[in-house]
């Protein structure tokens, strides 16, 4: 662990105590000049650190950032972002990045994430709205040992994190999934996820799975102002980012691992639980055309049945789903 987060870590154990400089080069085994020098990173970090020459030095405020010592700050998790975090104050797209890193080998659990993303993507080559410090831009190094014809219930299990984080959080919030990855607050999205896999004929190599959600943001270009909305704007309050990305991790863990021992049925309960198309009269723009009818369920692969005008069904695998 950096020197600077060690010096972090002791000046969180109690915020309320000043700690010396003296204190802190003796329990560091650095000098004190030294130890200045880390306080100076930490506060470019955007720690807020007291500072008197008897008293010594207190942490008054943590990093609005996601940094990863915010972020491992009392996470529980085993893998997912426990071992690398790789964090940008910007980048291009937080799946091309740990895509990257996939292919070169990254192991499982490793978390990609980003204050903004200048390219950030949506599915079916759209863009993904990514100012700074408003949202949470991330991405997760998976390695399931399954066949790609399941690598979809990699979408829906990151879904049903994202909607239980924030149904947790925030009690009461009217937090649905509209098939396959939008995360809806009554009817505007707040959350995506973006599944990007590399395999052979029969084997996954990596998932790459991302997720951005719309956490602090107030204002949205013009396109997406209908549509679109942020847990602060449907909360009525700035929210912690870095509480929700550890709450997720920890949900999102647990839910991968499930799957992985026990199989879909019980993913695929809880998606069929928390959806908004299910039961509904859409209409779907399929690779294969449009097609209307009803949302009768979910398929063991999470495929999305339709049930047409003339009762015939249908497997719907990829797709956008409007009300028909
Ligand atoms: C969608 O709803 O179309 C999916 C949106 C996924 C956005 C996230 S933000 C973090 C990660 N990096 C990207 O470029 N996209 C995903």
């Amino acid at each position: 662990m950096p020197t600077s987060h060690r010096i972090l870590r002791l000046l969180r154990a109690d915020p309320d105590v000043w700690i010396s400089g003296e204190e802190l080069s003796r329990q560091l085994g650095v000098s004190r000049s030294a130890v200045w020098k880390h306080i100076r990173t930490l506060r470019q970090e955007g720690y807020d650190i007291g500072a008197s020459p008897r008293k010594g030095y207190r942490l008054t405020q943590v990093s609005p950032w996601l940094l990863p010592a915010e972020i491992q700050e009392g996470l529980r998790t085993q893998r997912f972002g426990k071992e690398e975090v790789v964090y940008f104050r910007e980048t291009d797209s937080t799946n091309t990045r740990a895509k990257d890193l996939a292919a070169g080998g990254a192991p499982e659990g490793t978390l990609v994430i980003a204050e903004a993303q200048t390219g950030g993507r949506g599915r079916k080559g759209r863009s993904w709205f990514s100012p700074p410090g408003e949202g949470i831009y991330l991405s997760m190094v998976l390695r399931p040992r399954i066949s790609p014809i399941e690598a979809p219930k990699i979408t829906l299990i990151a879904g049903i994190a994202a909607a239980e984080t924030l149904l947790e959080a925030f009690p009461g919030l009217d937090v649905h999934i509209k098939w396959p990855n939008d995360i809806l607050v009554g009817a505007k999205k707040v959350a995506g996820t973006l599944t990007e896999i590399a395999s052979d004929m029969d084997q996954v190599a990596y998932v790459v799975s991302g997720m951005g959600i719309n956490v602090n943001g107030r204002r949205f270009p013009a396109e997406l102002k209908e549509i679109a909305s942020s847990i602060c704007v449907e909360t009525g309050c700035p929210a912690d980012r870095a509480v929700l990305v550890r709450s997720l991790l920890e949900r999102y863990e647990k839910e991968y691992m499930s799957f992985l021992q026990k199989g879909p049925a019980p993913m695929l309960d809880r998606w069929k639980a928390l959806s908004r198309t299910l039961g509904k009269r859409i209409q779907v723009d399929t690779p294969q055309g449009r097609r209307t009818g009803t949302a009768r369920d979910l398929d063991r692969d999470g495929g999305l049945l339709l049930e047409d005008d003339q009762g015939r069904m249908f497997t719907i695998i990829s797709g956008d789903v409007n009300p028909g």
